[in-house]
């Protein structure tokens, strides 16, 4: 089953061509950084108006690069949520418009159900092939939006462990390289900058790491704060700030103590759930420190670790021809309609309690 899939749900256009949940004919991100990078951070604005410009040739280029045409696909699925309400119409209305003239089922798909099935689309430079079909599944979703512990006890089936109760994981990123200068989009600037740094120069918090009340939430508003007063202190000692040596240890000790509590939280959660596989996805899940902490730590417990090749960490629409797949074969439906609309805010674990139901 072949599925065009369409994703503009913050500031990357995107389309691809997928079958049968795992193979990728075609995946092409227009990425709007770049206009983004004057504001210090994504402007709803104009990341709707730039999906209008940029939508159509990606989706010609995704057709043209998995040499089909719309009428030899055979779904359209598009992201409907969570996201920036005015981008994620741009991709609804242009998945309603094709769907209606080719006559093909359209479906709709949860942005963080995209981000889970990265894990499931085959690429070369995966090392550790996709997850088997053996559940309990414990998923961390780490996104500029989103920071969420869950546990797929099947394709579809998701149960909310906990999620973070102030600024994801992330936005914490974006929001210290901002504090330390260093720029948009912050988890990239962060990363580079720590290369060669010390991650034990600065003893900085890891939040709800003893809470019995918060053993799978996250909390990272303390370690944004920490920083700031960090550099308030430094710069009073008459550091100097732009120390490339002074800065990648900063960035360093600050994405340790990121990289800490997630992969702490997840070894918890694969614990309790009893899983022997974790899935970790989203933006952040591309950080380095993160996946080598969680290499290091769940490997020697014996579970298996799944993360997606770097391309498909961040924002794409393959992950959404994925997630659309499995639904497919889940409520073996004829799609969603033409009614579907957009929503800001959808909880996974909403949609899919009343599936499991
Ligand atoms: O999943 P994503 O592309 O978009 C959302 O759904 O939010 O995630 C974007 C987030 C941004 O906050 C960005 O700073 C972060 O992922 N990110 C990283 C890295 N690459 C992207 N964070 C840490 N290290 C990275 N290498
Ligand atoms: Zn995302």
């Amino acid at each position: 089953m072949k599925i065009l899939a369409i994703e503009t749900s913050c500031d990357e256009t995107a389309a691809a061509v997928v079958e049968d949940g795992r193979i990728v004919h075609s995946n092409v991100v227009a990425t709007q950084i770049e206009m983004h990078r004057r504001f210090g951070g994504v402007f709803p604005e104009v990341a709707s108006r730039q999906h209008v410009l940029a939508i159509q040739p990606v989706i010609t280029q995704a057709l043209g690069e998995a040499n089909v045409s719309v009428r030899s696909i055979d779904a359209i699925a598009v992201t409907h949520g969570p996201g920036l309400a005015g981008s994620l119409l741009v991709g609804v209305n242009v998945a309603k418009g094709l769907a209606f003239a080719a006559d093909r089922p359209l479906m709709a798909v949860n942005h963080l159900e995209g981000h889970i099935y990265s894990n499931w689309l085959d690429a070369p430079e995966r090392t550790q092939g996709q997850p088997v079909e053996s559940f309990p599944v414990v998923v961390l979703i780490v996104s500029g939006g989103h920071t969420e512990l869950i546990e797929m006890r099947g394709h579809g089936r998701y149960r909310r462990l906990g999620g973070t109760l102030d600024d994801a994981a992330g936005e914490a990123f974006d929001k210290v390289a901002r504090l330390l200068g260093l720029g948009f989009p912050g988890g990239p600037a962060i990363q580079q900058t720590a290369v060669g740094g010390d991650p034990t120069a600065f003893d900085l918090p890891r939040a709800l790491r003893h809470d019995p009340a918060h053993r799978f939430d996250f909390s990272f508003s303390g370690l944004k704060t920490a920083m700031l007063n960090l550099t308030r202190r430094l710069a009073n000692q008459h550091e100097d700030l732009r120390n490339p040596r002074l800065l990648a240890d900063l960035a360093a000790s600050f994405q340790q103590a990121v990289a800490d509590v997630l992969v702490e939280k997840t070894i918890i959660a694969a614990q309790v759930a009893d899983a022997r596989q974790v899935c970790i996805c989203g933006g952040v899940s591309a950080n380095r420190c993160l996946r080598t902490t969680a290499e290091d730590r769940l490997t020697a417990l014996g579970v298996q670790l799944y993360i997606p090749p770097f391309v498909y960490c961040t924002d794409n629409a393959a992950m959404i021809g994925a997630a659309a797949y499995y639904n497919w074969l889940k409520q073996n439906s004829v799609g969603d309609g033409l009614m579907i609309d957009v929503h800001a805010s959808l909880p996974l674990t909403e949609m899919i309690e009343s599936l499991a139901a």
